[in-house]
């Protein structure tokens, strides 16, 4: 539950923990407008674990001793499981999530606790909590991304030999496999994980220690706080460590590209949804009824995961534009940071939920797709290769096909129903061959090379990239 902005505050400037420069209270509205608590009470967990590190690590040094250590953590402890139990008292006045934990502290604990925030500042602290944060967001995307490619390789394999025509500019191209379909969908996903998982390198640096802009005087051992922490090592200037976010912007771009490439596949299921496409039916529990046109069941996940990437692509901007021009250090324009964050975590987390099950669980409709694909010509670049093989340069081959399909367009048929007789009419060396070839099952049979879309490769690639994720590899590289 949110704090109520308009709860009564402490009218005593000394009770804010930076209450002693002040000789009256902050207005009361004034203490809303500044006020974080309602959304960075989300970091509760990391900024306990970053206090309990920092506190050890004062211990460790000298500047606290064992015991006083042991009783922060002890209080710290404590103060989570009154918050995971609902029973914690948040409160406005108190700002945000380090000042409303720390006083928490002093009052269970009293004295010891009031040396906790020795060497330290919530500049340093804010930049800890949300780059722990942070981490643990991105190894759950990376788990769900995986998840999905998983469901993209089961339908893949299961969808191997299911021809449904190809698309450039949304024209009849040439016959695909729905199998090869879904891996081009599997290889968006996993250059995607691979960028999160390169993201987090740089998200996964200690900035405690840099205290409020400085560094600080206490013989601080940053390496070990980072040890504690489970962070690859420390941020090197103190300056950037509390002033950088670029990378919550670095994670938002990601966040935007994979919402893009979820938009995108979004598009086609919208598309092959419809009754003029019908290539697939999605499972029931993904979609919804009209109140009034009976016979509608409209695709209102895909739909909704088109429109979210919106929204992720606005929070890139927020943060984008909330850094720039920033001087250093810290500003409190930063403060505006953990909003677009969160959300872009939430968005992201809620689509790849909902397409990591959906996608696997529709069902193609084969002979719908098999009859498009033979609509539109879809086998004409055959005839041409076919013409080639005769001797006929490509160039020439391609004029001449051309001109059958202007035949077969005028008669209302496909290349493949034009009579013998017709087709060597345009060429002699055509024979009655030609109609294996002229088949969409022939022609994606033919595009049998790495990469292609003929159904051995699909299964070859399907193989090779289980294998990949089992190492827990990216396999595109
Ligand atoms: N609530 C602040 C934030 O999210 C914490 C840091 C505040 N630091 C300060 N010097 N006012 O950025």
């Amino acid at each position: 539950m949110p704090p109520d902005p308009a709860a009564p505050s402490d009218a005593n400037p000394a009770a804010k923990l930076w209450g002693g420069r002040f000789s009256e209270a902050t207005d009361a509205f004034v203490e809303a407008f500044t006020a974080s608590v309602g959304f960075d009470r989300r970091l509760y967990a990391q900024d306990i674990a970053g206090s309990i590190a920092h506190a050890t690590m004062l211990a460790e040094v000298g500047v606290l001793t064992h015991a006083e250590a042991d009783a922060i953590t002890a209080g710290l402890d404590e103060i989570r499981a009154e918050i995971e139990a609902g029973a914690f008292a948040w409160s406005v006045a108190r700002e945000d999530v380090h000042m409303n934990i720390e006083a928490r502290l002093i009052e269970k604990i009293g004295e010891t606790g009031k040396k906790l925030h020795t060497g330290r500042s919530r500049n340093d602290q804010v930049a800890t909590d949300i780059r722990l944060w942070l981490r643990d967001a991105i190894d759950g995307l990376i788990a769900q991304v995986r998840q999905y490619q998983h469901g993209l390789l089961d339908l893949a394999e299961r969808e191997y030999a299911t021809v449904m025509p190809g698309f450039t500019h949304l024209q009849t191209a040439q016959p695909v496999t729905f199998g090869h379909h879904m891996l081009a969908w599997y290889e968006m996903l996993d250059r995607d994980a691979e960028r999160l998982a390169d993201c987090r390198r740089r998200v996964n640096r200690l900035p405690l220690g840099a205290a409020a802009l400085a560094g600080t005087s206490y013989p601080l051992d940053r390496e070990l706080t980072a040890r504690l922490l489970g962070f690859e090592g420390i941020c090197r200037n103190s300056l950037d460590a509390v002033s950088d976010r670029d990378f919550a912007i670095e994670f938002t771009s990601c966040a935007a590209l994979i919402m893009m490439h979820l938009s995108r596949q979004a598009e086609e299921l919208i598309l092959w949804t419809s009754a003029q496409f019908a290539f697939i039916d999605l499972p029931d529990r993904y979609c919804t009824g009209s109140s009034i046109m009976p016979q509608k069941k409209n695709p209102d996940v895909p739909e909704l995961v088109r429109g979210k990437t919106g929204r992720v692509y606005g929070h890139l901007m927020s943060l984008l534009t909330l850094m720039k021009g920033q001087p250093l250090a810290y500003n409190k324009d930063n403060q505006e940071d953990k909003e677009p964050l969160f959300d872009t975590v939430d968005t992201l987390a809620g689509s790849l939920r909902a397409f990591g099950d959906m996608v696997p669980s529709l069902r193609t409709k084969a002979s719908n797709m098999l009859a498009s694909t033979k609509k539109g010509f879809s086998t004409a670049t055959d005839l041409a290769d076919y013409l080639v093989g005769r001797g006929l340069p490509f160039r020439d081959a391609h004029e001449v096909v051309g001109r059958a399909v202007r035949l077969a367009d005028e008669r209302e048929c496909d290349l493949a129903e034009l009579p013998l007789a017709d087709l060597q009419g345009f060429d002699a060396r055509i024979g009655e061959d030609v109609y294996d070839l002229l088949t969409p099952e022939g022609s994606a049979d033919a595009r049998n090379l790495p990469g292609g879309t003929a159904p051995a490769q699909v299964l070859a690639r399907v193989a090779e990239a289980r294998a990949a994720l089992a190492r827990g590899e990216a396999s595109s590289g």
